[in-house]
């Protein structure tokens, strides 16, 4: 009998957005401790153009784990349509949204249907559109993972310690550089939920919605250099990187910490004298903490706020988007 087939993006060969192809490819069929999910929608995250662009090792590893063609994609958010015999957690009909496999390039997410790792999953929030729950995944757990726990005891790829968050309260001021794309909109909304201040460093378009996040302080980085604004900061969270973001050290009273969610060049000499630590981390994927974040979406404490979307028949046009940058929140694709 042929196998059941469904629509799928996959990428036969690196490059820009145009190897993007709409293929016909057969349903997967779940393996121990998986599910199988009929994908409603599908976030997209800078691992899918950077894998897509070239990029066949996760950061820690040594070697390519990536055979083309492949169907790209890790965030998604649909409805469970098959259960492996020795998974009890989820049933057929749950609503669910997810980071699959991550780290690792074979989430498989940009297609009619998925087989998800259950441990991966979380029940969708009762009152967020599966649009919504796509967009949260992947940023919303490195937001979380940064900033509230993180989670696992895996080592960081980027550094021996292990990374901690630190306590934020609203004594802690904190300042988000970043903060209208997809981690720093939910980093914003984290620590405001926890009390402290923040303060957003963004493009100037986006500041009414940064203040409408509950930012305390916006900052236009195309108008003003916010190593220079801001001073005795107890946490920066930098989701930019780069040779730059070792400019933010100076914004830090002693004893503080910067966040790079993007690694990027630190002195350790300059770090000692200036009494400040800087800490990276890998996000991983997590049912659990997600559907901790599920919570808040679901009380509307924490929003996810939607850049735009496209048919998953359309990805290219998504990854074009995601090309122009200054991205506010999260891009999705929709699979009718
Ligand atoms: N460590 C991890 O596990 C982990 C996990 C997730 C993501 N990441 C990395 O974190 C980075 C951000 O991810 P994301 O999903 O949030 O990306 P994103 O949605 O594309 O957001 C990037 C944001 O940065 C802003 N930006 C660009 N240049 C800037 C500058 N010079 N100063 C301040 N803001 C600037 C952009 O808008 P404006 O320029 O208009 O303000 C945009 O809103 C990516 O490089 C990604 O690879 C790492």
């Amino acid at each position: 009998m042929p196998l059941p087939t469904m629509r799928a993006v996959r990428l036969h060969e690196h490059g820009g957005p145009d190897v993007l192809r709409y293929d016909e490819v057969p349903v997967p069929e779940p393996g121990p401790g998986e599910v199988l999910v009929r994908v409603h929608a599908a976030g997209i995250n800078p691992p899918d153009w950077y894998l897509r662009g070239g990029l066949t090792r996760m950061p820690g590893e040594t070697e390519s784990t990536v055979s083309l063609p492949l169907i790209p994609g890790t965030d998604v958010s649909g409805v469970v349509e098959a259960v492996a015999a020795d998974v009890d957690s989820l049933a057929v009909g749950d609503e669910v949204f997810g980071l699959l496999r991550f780290p690792g390039f074979d989430g498989s997410a940009y297609a009619e249907y998925v087989a998800a790792p259950a441990p991966d999953l979380a029940r969708k929030p009762a009152g967020l559109d599966h649009v919504h729950a796509a967009g949260a995944p992947m940023a919303g757990l490195t937001a979380w993972q940064f900033l509230i726990e993180a989670g696992h005891d895996h080592p960081s790829p980027f550094q021996e310690a292990r990374h901690r968050p630190t306590a934020l309260d609203a004594e802690t001021t904190v300042l988000i550089n970043g903060a209208a794309g997809g981690v720093g909109h939910f980093a914003l909304q984290l620590a405001k939920w926890k009390g402290a201040r923040v303060i957003a460093v963004a493009s100037g378009a986006h500041e009414s919605f940064l203040r409408e996040l509950g930012a305390d302080r916006f900052i236009d980085y195309t108008k003003s250099r916010p190593e220079e604004l801001v001073r005795d900061a107890d946490l920066v969270l930098d989701t930019v990187g780069g040779p730059d973001s070792k400019r933010f050290l100076r914004t830090l009273r002693r004893g503080g910490a910067q966040f790079a969610v993007l690694p990027g060049d630190f002195d350790e000499g300059e770090t000692a004298k200036l009494g400040v630590t800087v800490s990276s981390a890998q996000v991983r994927s997590n049912g659990a903490q997600l559907a901790e974040l599920g919570r808040l979406l679901d009380a509307g404490t924490v929003s996810v706020a939607i850049d735009s979307t496209f048919p998953l028949a359309d990805a290219r046009a998504a990854h074009e988007r995601a090309a122009r940058g200054h991205i506010q929140g999260k891009i999705v694709l929709t699979v009718t």
